[in-house]
């Protein structure tokens, strides 16, 4: 069976690296961005330079946090993300890249250390200039004000810190997650379509090093001929599967 397939590769792995993107999420009512229904049929997005050149792209950016139009206030981890701090947890896994920014792997329990968020964080906000941190409840009252949200110790903008379109990747965590795809000797995918650059990049980077490469989604991607398994299902179920078996 799938699972059988899936459990037989992490058995016969040392280091297993873990790349989620939102497939991984939606099992715990949070939107997927390019499945029908997904935030981007629903919202385009604001791009890096908008936001730093104008007032009202900001003000925009700062309705969709405070209104939640994202549409993923107090959600919890399932069961894909509990069989991954497992496997944290038993050692197996040694780091977790999500492009995911709400925070759901470490709510389940996965080490802050262990977990390489290649695009940010949306629970909290940093200033662009200073990189000082800001809890996004305590700026919404000068988002209810109409007011420019700007750092109290350098005036820079404050943003989410997440990496918008057009933004600079984290270069530390970049770095980070590179080093960690070329050590893997097992790189599992739970839940992107692979379309983003250069966070797709990485599978790429872990099995031209001689890593073994699975990807689990729903649907195919175009790295799926690099992969030496690939399971279009439901991860969730699927992991939950795999767990009984190791
Ligand atoms: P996408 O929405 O592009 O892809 C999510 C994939 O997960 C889709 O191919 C779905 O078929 C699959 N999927 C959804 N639910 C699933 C489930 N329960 N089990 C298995 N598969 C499932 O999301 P990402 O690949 O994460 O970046 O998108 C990459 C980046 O694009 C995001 O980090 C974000 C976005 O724009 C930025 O905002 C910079
Ligand atoms: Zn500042």
């Amino acid at each position: 069976t799938d699972a059988d397939d899936l459990a037989h590769l992490i058995r016969n792995a040392h280091r297993v690296v873990v790349f989620t993107g939102a497939g991984i999420s939606t099992e715990s009512g949070i939107p997927d961005f390019r499945s029908p229904g997904g935030v981007w049929s629903k919202m385009k997005p604001i791009m890096f330079q908008d936001f730093v050149a104008s007032r009202d792209a900001r003000r925009e950016a700062w309705t969709r946090v405070f209104n939640r139009t994202a549409g993923w206030t107090g959600a919890s981890p399932n069961a894909g993300h509990y069989a991954v701090a497992q496997l944290v947890e038993a050692g197996k896994v040694t780091s977790v890249i999500t492009q995911n920014v709400d925070n759901l792997h470490q709510d389940s329990g996965v080490p802050d250390s262990k977990v390489i968020e290649v695009h940010g964080n949306a629970s909290y906000a940093k200033c662009l200039t200073c990189g000082k941190r800001y809890e996004l409840e305590a700026l919404r009252h000068h988002w209810e004000a109409d007011e420019d949200i700007t750092c109290m110790f350098c005036t820079g903008l404050i943003k989410t810190a997440t990496i918008s379109f057009g933004q600079a990747m984290p270069e530390d965590e970049m770095a980070r997650a590179t080093e960690e795809a070329l050590l893997a000797d097992l790189f599992l995918v739970l839940g992107s379509s692979l379309v983003v650059y250069p966070a797709a990049s990485l599978p790429l980077v872990a099995k031209k090093a001689g890593s073994n490469l699975a990807i689990i989604n729903r649907e195919a991607t175009e790295q799926d001929p690099y992969a030496d398994l690939v399971l279009n299902t439901d991860i969730g179920p699927l992991m939950s599967a795999v767990m009984g078996r190791l």
